[in-house]
């Protein structure tokens, strides 16, 4: 068996969210539990190309109604021996930002085709997509290559790759195909994806079940219900051997759950170098793309009253200017107590990993969320909205038997954040916490669990 994963994004060659820490990822586990894979992306401009190599393989779409043609480079993961293939065309890829600029419709339309003649050409079992980007070529390998099993992962169903239908000449699809790639009168790539592949899944159980409804199915619930005996939901993991307390030489100081000193020493570091006075307090950290999704209006509501309180928060990520300039805000009346990174900077996140008590995510929807695990992972207790994903990750504390690794609520609403986020200032000062952090640090939220039911999922849908 040999699966071909396509992803835009791919850490570390280019991520912009979670999608790319998983493709940089879960390949790995796969493979080292003897399940061969290759993952394939596109060769985004910022990618330095000294790490790559040229395969000197050429491949040219053949069924979208012009011809571009793509080098084939490769690599591989990080310490791995997972093979990463690049389509490279530096006049269609030629924006520095992997998302914005250019034209977005060519390029995942055109590598979605290329993908689906690539795991024709190579014979490939399995054609594994994720998300919308790549989701074409679930209705290219259809038509046209092979008709390879292929499955689907959704990892956030609200980005659906939507363009005027009166692009759908570009596509060389046959007529009878408008109807399955077309929702309320635009091309829909999600829904070309959910139509044409054999099996779906998204990134947690929770969220497998959300998205049959009205609320988190944007718009596409309808097929999902429809879809049902081939929807699944696999919770994500993160990489245990580089995200390692023990051994990252990425933060100031290492650590583990039988010696915590390391710990404090990674915070005294952090708040320096964010500005933050140096003193034991509790330390609350966000990090996180700045857009409607993460629930970060909640935060705004109450964050000022909270920040009167003897607490520091420190926040990393960019996106929406108006949250931005709130943080910064924030920044400038709390002085020494609230540092704002518009960035994205991912030594300084895992530093935040590393370096706070509390990590906060009061999501309005969450897939899956990464930060948590990442987070708990360096024995930094989850705050967050019970969603998707982080119902699935996060145990409520039981201060009775001891049990637990953070705390949520469920209401959308400012007040439950703030409650507990009160909580979790007070808990601070017990020795509970110490036993929370505990409870966090010996989870298993390593590839280890999920990447077997992804190998037992491929071994359902191929032929
Ligand atoms: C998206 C989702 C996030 C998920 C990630 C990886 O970024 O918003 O919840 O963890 O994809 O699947």
């Amino acid at each position: 068996m040999k699966t071909l994963f396509c992803s835009y994004e791919v850490y570390p060659f280019a991520k912009v969210g979670g999608l790319a820490d998983v493709a940089g990822s879960l390949p790995k586990y796969i493979k080292e539990m003897g399940a061969d894979i290759d993952v394939i992306m596109p060769f985004h401009k910022k990618i330095d190309i000294n790490v790559t190599e040229n395969t000197g393989m050429k491949i040219c779409t053949g069924r979208i109604d012009r011809k571009i043609e793509f080098d084939i480079y490769k690599s591989h993961l990080e310490n791995s021996d997972v093979t990463v293939y690049f389509l490279k065309n530096d006049e269609l890829f030629d924006s520095e930002d992997v998302y914005e600029g250019g034209d977005i419709f060519l390029k995942t339309l055109s590598i979605s085709e290329i993908m689906a003649i690539f795991c024709e050409e190579n014979e490939y079992d399995l054609l594994h997509l994720n998300d919308w980007h790549v989701g074409m070529a679930s209705v290219y390998n259809y038509y046209f290559y092979g008709r390879i099993p292929t499955l689907f992962s959704i990892h956030n169903m609200a980005y659906q790759g939507v363009f005027p239908a009166d692009k759908f000449s570009v596509t060389g699809l046959p007529r009878e195909a408008f109807p399955k790639i077309v929702k309320d009168d635009q091309i829909n790539f999600m829904k070309g994806a959910l139509m044409f592949s054999n099996a779906i899944n998204t990134v947690s159980e929770s969220y497998a079940k959300e998205i049959k409804t009205p609320e988190f199915g944007a718009g596409l619930e309808d097929i999902l219900i429809k879809r049902n005996d081939d929807l699944y939901g696999i919770l994500n993991g993160i990489d245990y051997k580089i995200n390692d307390p023990d051994t990252d030489k990425r933060i100031p100081k290492n650590f583990s759950v039988d010696d915590l000193s390391g710990k404090y020493e990674c915070k005294k570091a952090l708040q320096k170098r964010c500005d933050l006075k140096i003193e034991d307090v509790p330390l609350f950290g966000l990090i996180s793309r700045l857009f409607y999704q993460k629930g970060l209006d909640l935060l705004q509501e109450i964050v000022e009253e909270f920040m009167n309180e003897n607490v520091q928060f420190v926040i990393l990520g960019n996106g929406d200017k108006k949250i931005e300039d709130f943080f910064l805000k924030m920044q400038n009346k709390f002085k020494g107590k609230f540092s704002s990174n518009i960035m994205f900077d991912i030594n300084l996140a895992q530093e935040i990993y590393a370096g706070c008590d509390f990590f906060v995510m009061p999501s309005r929807y969450e897939p899956c969320g990464l930060g948590q695990m990442f987070a708990m992972r360096y024995g930094t207790v989850p705050v967050v909205r019970y969603t998707g994903g982080l119902i699935d990750s996060v145990k409520e504390y039981d201060e009775t038997d001891k049990t637990g690794t953070g705390f949520g609520f469920y209401d959308y609403n400012s007040e439950k954040l703030l409650e507990v986020l009160n909580k979790a200032k007070k808990i601070f000062y017990r020795e509970d916490f110490d036993i929370m952090r505990k409870n966090c640090m010996e989870e298993d939220f390593s590839w280890n669990n999920s990447a077997k039911k992804y190998i037992d999922l491929y071994n359902r849908y191929i032929r």
